[in-house]
């Protein structure tokens, strides 16, 4: 009978994280995320304990409040990772940034200003959360003209996309990829951003995962994503994560 139950289960590892995580403020002191080297090295002791090998950490760029420079995080992503060397946390942390879009960005792409990206110019980007930016298509345009892949982070959270699915489907035939918030798929942020969240998995609009970790809840929260039947779903998609 053991035997039998043992056959059902489907295999643990089918169901793992990817190794890759590609949004988090795990810098501290320059956003709203973390705000100590300790902090920083709980937090990132948790992702390893999950199977995370690699953080991408991605702090916010915001000209109005997030006035992080590509020395600014380059320059604190050394001092944190000298100081997990010291305390023999085997981790690799790498940076970019989380760009808000506002016309200092749109200007930033236009001026060929080098901007932090990862794996193949990826260039991940958010807006506001109540209604689609004027310039959302005139960026996604001039990014992808320029040689970035734009990434939009956390679609389903957007109260524009979550009215208007063909919105979404909009940005993916104009080159937009998806960064899907894993917390999401709790109901961690609001039903819609959960129902989104679903109906991203089941169209297979899904492109990367993320935490969005922010804070010693947020990575706890992973614990409970892992039994949830879309992250199941959602890992099954041919997600981008484990190729950077
Ligand atoms: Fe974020």
């Amino acid at each position: 009978m053991l035997n039998w139950f043992r056959k059902q289960r489907p295999a643990e590892s089918s169901y793992n994280f990817p190794f890759v995580d590609i949004h988090s403020h795990l810098l501290p002191g320059l956003d709203d995320g973390v705000q100590t080297l300790e902090e920083s090295e709980v937090i990132i002791r948790e992702f390893r304990k999950l199977g995370y090998t690699k953080l991408i950490t991605t702090p916010h760029v915001m000209s109005d409040f997030y006035r992080n420079s590509n020395d600014t995080i380059l320059q604190k992503l050394a001092e944190t990772n000298a100081y997990l060397k010291q305390k023999e946390v085997s981790v690799t942390l790498e940076a970019a940034a989380e760009f808000y879009l506002d016309e200092a960005l749109v200007a930033r792409v236009g001026n060929n200003d080098p901007l932090l990206t990862f794996g193949k110019n990826y260039l991940l980007f958010e807006t506001n959360f109540m209604t689609e930016p004027l310039n959302m298509k005139e960026f996604v345009f001039l990014a992808t003209t320029k040689g970035y892949k734009p990434v939009l982070a956390h679609p389903e959270r957007y109260i524009y996309l979550q009215n208007n699915f063909a919105k979404a489907e909009d940005l993916i035939g104009r080159g937009v990829l998806f960064q899907l918030n894993l917390s999401s798929l709790l109901g961690y942020y609001s039903k819609g951003a959960q129902q989104t969240a679903q109906k991203l998995i089941d169209k297979g609009y899904v492109h990367f995962l993320g935490s969005d970790c922010h804070n010693h809840q947020h990575v706890q929260l992973l614990e409970q994503v892992r039994r949830n039947k879309y992250f199941q779903k959602a890992v099954s998609l041919p997600l981008l994560n484990n190729t950077l």
